[in-house]
């Protein structure tokens, strides 16, 4: 391990003038196979999963157009295979279909755990229970679906869509509640501000902040070189974190035209980011 410990070292830009790396002086943390639990079933690529509030359930969705939801038991155990035991199969197309448009691309639970939204390539997104029960599906969008999150609240559920657009449904009577059409190409990624409010970034490279009843970008943060892949907002909604194709993420305040942090060490493209409350 020494020899590892010394290239890690050498490598890291960090260890000389940084902060002290901490102590590797034992083995350098494995994790061995028996520890890792395998969920199968999918059969094709899996692009998204996420974990029930209420615990021990986790969804995931597929290209092999469907999402699954699994029930995961305490401590290491192998291997799962999807089995009614598991969890639920949610199927997004009945019968077999071979085009592109039966990806399941994004998901996310409602903040109590029992609902579960999917976002899904042909451009509908679905309301499920978590038992597996299809309960709604929103149509209105005209491209897949890419972004899909409820507020903290869970009055609204809001869809960001290859159609430019984003939508803003009420959860009481699933009607669009608000369409917003500010971006000129995709919208790839959306984020709730608060109840109230949020963002959507596109591949137009730009990013506005929008609010519920009005008919403008609230704020427009305009700097990235690229299309903007990824946004977050830290939990009190000041500060917006965003990354690019450009290979920059950035922080912008609601405060500020221009972004107050410019990271510009990535070499490749910044697809994922992610904040730390
Ligand atoms: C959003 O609504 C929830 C539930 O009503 C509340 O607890 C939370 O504080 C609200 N968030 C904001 C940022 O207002």
């Amino acid at each position: 391990t020494e020899h590892i410990d010394k290239v890690k070292h050498e490598e890291d830009p960090l260890a000389s003038g940084g902060p002290k790396p901490m102590d590797v002086s034992t083995t350098p943390h494995e994790i061995f196979s028996a520890d890792v639990t395998v969920l199968e079933g999918h059969s094709s690529e899996v692009f998204a999963c996420a974990w029930s509030p209420a615990g021990s359930l986790l969804a995931s969705g597929s290209g092999d157009s469907t999402a699954r939801i699994w029930t995961i038991p305490d401590g290491p155990c192998g291997s799962i295979q999807s089995s009614p035991a598991s969890g639920h199969v949610l199927k997004h197309f009945k019968g077999r279909t071979n085009e592109k448009s039966k990806d399941v691309t994004t998901l996310d639970w409602n903040g109590e755990g029992t609902l579960l939204a999917t976002g899904s390539y042909d451009g509908q997104a679905r309301i499920w229970s978590r038992d597996g029960e299809l309960k709604q599906t929103l149509f209105k969008h005209k491209g897949p679906i890419f972004s899909l999150k409820w507020n903290r609240k869970g009055d609204f559920l809001l869809s960001g869509s290859v159609d430019k657009t984003a939508i803003v449904w009420d959860t009481k009577t699933w009607e669009c509640k608000q369409q917003f059409e500010f971006h000129s190409a995709p919208t790839l990624d959306v984020d709730w501000r608060n109840n109230n409010s949020f963002a959507t970034c596109s591949t137009d490279n730009m990013i506005y902040v929008c609010k519920i009843g009005d008919p403008r970008p609230v704020k427009t943060f305009s700097g990235h070189q690229s299309e903007v892949n990824a946004i977050k907002w830290d939990p009190t909604g000041s500060l917006l974190a965003s990354c690019s194709d450009d290979w920059t993420a950035k922080i912008w305040s609601v405060k500020q035209d221009k972004c107050v942090y410019d990271f510009k060490e990535h070499t490749k493209v910044c697809q994922i980011i992610v904040i730390l409350a």
